[in-house]
């Protein structure tokens, strides 16, 4: 690897620091930081940077409505960022902020450079005015009515009923959305970056990257409209860095937001001591350089920031790679139906893994939007990482650990494992070309090929007899081989599954050590490494994004009507809140087995907020089982009831206890949850077949 070790910095899009992070941003984010797992995973010397962009009108009237100082209000919202970041295992080497000595050094450094290039012009504008609160209004902070439909309550720029673009001034009525006042024109002074002085160059650049082909011709297009001096700068009041030469003039925000790249990175050079800068930075830098960003924010990442790079003197970006946009449940996300996701209320219900793997399923290397379907969601990750993947380990570790010491044997048959080996160009490539989807298809149907040997094989029937026991241990020990290379093929994508398999086989997962000879290796008995999604928790997040619009809305009405739940979502029928699941054979039912138990015991568990405690009497025989029905049921209601339960579960250790079981119950959670009940003349014990 030493000889081919690459240099890479590789960012993502910045984002604002007046909201909180949501599903949609979340794509990016792990698109990226998978990309950047998978080349540390190959040894290479890479560095994931990002930061919040906290400049802007928006954040300083955010700020302002808040009642905190603008620099109060971003190192808040900064904090939430991370976390939420790092709750989705996003692993940035840094993350820092725009609003920064860093970036403010760099900032004017590339003006001044800029300036002295000759690519500063200035030029005196006319633009609204809100008298009442002394400033510019920036477009979208305009309303009024549409000049071509009439129609009232529009914005500065465009119209939401009949889609017309104009520009503010054409505006029937305008009014500060800041204040209400009218507005009036006044002349600036303004700076302008001299776009189309880069022309050549940038037509270049794009030629000789490897754009993706759709941003490619979008590039086209914008050059056949001719590119436009660019307005880099706002007058105060302002939250952003003051123009080194202008007082009461600052920059733009979209101006020092691509230097917070490098603000980020000089941060993180300064703290470490062993990365140099200009490594990654100077003209001649070998480096690669990537951004990572969504395709609304490819204007200014292909344009304007080549352009300002090349006129300061400094690198261009090796590449520039976009993603389309979230949408769930096939339409945009959206705050009324629930579908608008903070990645706080994701987290609050599920494993940040999931998503991860749902989407790096879903990716590619296009621009093409991707759709969150929740319910394929569920199914998706229920029959891939749980079916396939951690099943696996599930069905053939326990044999390891209680028959053979826990010591794998000497895999004599390896035909399999060579199988699985001779993917990993394949599979490495996919991952390199940001073509997740394929790479996950790839490892999916190896997880197949590796659950059919041993559905074939049946460990379990040949443990039974005495002379098949020396090909029990060779079929589990060579599964579980197998599914140490698909966990390692996965790390990139699923970093905190990887880490406990890491622990639970005794090993470091390395793509260099993929072929690794496990003959004697000791593992750790297994325990259970992810658990099912469940539907429950989807609609509990749909719930909960429906609860925090009404908790906003209903603010000034002391939440009262916030405790009213009465979603979009609930008025689906059953059928459509859960369809039937994929088609399963008699074999796989006839696995379950059911039985008729009598309710001998229910109690509350202490600091439980869900959980009943059941003692259930299957005639002969008691189970315990942790029941998730406290919402709707009172111990005392229950006992001596009979129920059904599944009575071979694997046994689940919780936090009270050991659950050997689950009783059948129907409903959407909460209140609405009704457990079966046989009808009378049931016995205790019978199997229900
Ligand atoms: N602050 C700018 C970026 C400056 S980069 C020098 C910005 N911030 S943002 O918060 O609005 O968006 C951050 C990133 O998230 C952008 O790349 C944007 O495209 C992406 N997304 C925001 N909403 C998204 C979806 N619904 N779906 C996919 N990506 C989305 O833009
Ligand atoms: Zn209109």
């Amino acid at each position: 690897m030493a000889n081919s070790q690459r240099k890479i910095l590789v960012t993502s899009a910045l984002p604002y620091a007046n909201g909180p992070i949501h599903l949609g941003h979340m794509l990016e984010y792990i698109q990226t930081d998978i990309w950047s797992r998978y080349q540390k995973l190959r040894g290479h010397e890479c560095y994931y940077i990002c930061a919040d962009d906290a400049h802007g009108t928006p954040i300083m009237l955010k700020a302002q409505q808040m009642g905190l100082a603008p620099e109060a209000m971003i190192a808040q919202v900064q904090a939430e960022h991370q976390q939420d970041f790092a709750d989705f295992n996003i692993q940035f080497d840094n993350f820092h902020s725009t609003h920064s000595e860093e970036n403010k050094a760099l900032a004017s450094q590339i003006y001044l450079k800029l300036r002295d290039g000759g690519y500063i012009k200035t030029k005196t504008i006319s633009q609204l005015f809100d008298p009442e609160k002394s400033m510019f209004l920036p477009d979208r902070f305009v309303k009024g009515t549409c000049p071509r439909c009439h129609s009232d309550d529009q914005y500065g720029d465009n119209c939401d009923n009949c889609g017309a673009t104009y520009t503010t001034t054409d505006l029937i009525n305008p009014k500060s959305a800041v204040s209400g006042a009218t507005p009036i024109m006044k002349d600036s002074e303004h700076f302008f970056f001299d776009l189309p002085a880069f022309e050549g160059m940038l037509k270049e650049w794009i030629n000789s990257g490897s754009l993706q082909i759709e941003m490619a011709n979008k590039l086209a297009e914008w050059f056949e409209q001719g590119l436009k001096q660019w307005d880099i700068s706002r007058d105060s009041p302002y939250f952003g860095f003051e123009i080194p030469d202008a007082p009461g003039k600052f920059f733009y925000v979209w101006l020092d937001a691509p230097i917070g790249y490098m603000g980020s990175f000089k941060n993180l050079c300064d703290k470490r001591g062993d990365i140099n800068f200009d490594d990654f930075w100077a003209k001649d830098s070998t480096a690669e350089l990537y951004h990572f960003i969504g395709k609304d924010i490819v204007y200014f990442h292909s344009l304007f920031w080549p352009a300002m790079l090349e006129g300061a003197d400094l690198r261009k970006p090796t590449s520039v790679y976009a993603h389309g946009y979230v949408t769930v449940n096939g339409a945009k996300m959206s705050k009324s139906k629930g579908t608008f996701i903070k990645a706080r209320t994701y987290l609050d219900n599920l494993h940040p893994e999931y998503l991860r793997y749902y989407y790096a399923a879903k990716l590619s290397s296009r621009i093409d939007d991707l759709d969150l379907n929740l319910e394929d969601f569920a199914q998706r990750v229920n029959s891939d990482l749980v079916g396939k993947l951690v099943n696996l380990a599930s069905r053939t570790a326990g044999f390891i650990s209680k028959r053979f010491d826990g010591k794998l044997a000497k895999v004599t048959d390896n035909s399999l494992t060579e199988t699985f080996l001779a993917k990993q160009n394949v599979i490495a490539d996919f991952y390199e070309t940001r073509e997740y989807g394929k790479g996950m298809r790839e490892i999916m149907a190896l997880a197949d090929l590796a659950n059919a040997f041993v559905a074939e094989a049946a460990p379990w029937q040949l443990i039974k007899q005495e002379e098949s026991q020396e090909r029990a241990h060779q079929v589990c020990s060579h599964a579980l081989n197998l599914f140490r290379i698909l966990c390692t093929y996965l790390k990139p994508v699923l970093p905190q599954l990887a880490n406990d398999v890491e622990g639970f086989l005794q090993l470091k997962l390395t793509w260099d050590n993929l072929n690794q000879d496990l003959s004697g290796h000791e593992i750790k008995p297994f325990k259970a490494l992810m658990q099912r999604v469940d539907m429950k928790n989807i609609q509990a997040i749909i719930d909960a994004s429906t609860e925090n619009l009404q908790v906003t809305s209903d603010a000034s009405n002391e939440g009262s009507a916030a405790e009213k739940k009465d979603t979009p979502a609930s008025h689906l029928s059953p059928l459509e809140q859960e369809p039937i699941s994929p088609e399963i054979s008699f074999d796989d039912f006839a696995k379950i087995d059911l039985r008729i138990a009598r309710i001998a015991k229910a109690e509350h568990v202490k600091d439980a907020k869900k959980l009943l405690r059941l003692e259930l009497d299957l005639g002969g025989e008691t189970k315990q089982v942790f029941a998730g029905i406290k919402s709707a049921y009172a111990p005392e209601d229950l006992e001596g009831k009979l129920t059904v339960m599944v009575a071979n579960l694997a046994p689940r250790e919780m936090r009270f206890g050991t659950s050997e079981g689950m009783v059948l119950a129907a409903g959407p959670g909460g209140k609405d949850l009704w457990i079966m009940e046989p009808h009378e003349g049931a016995k205790p014990g019978m199997k229900v077949k």
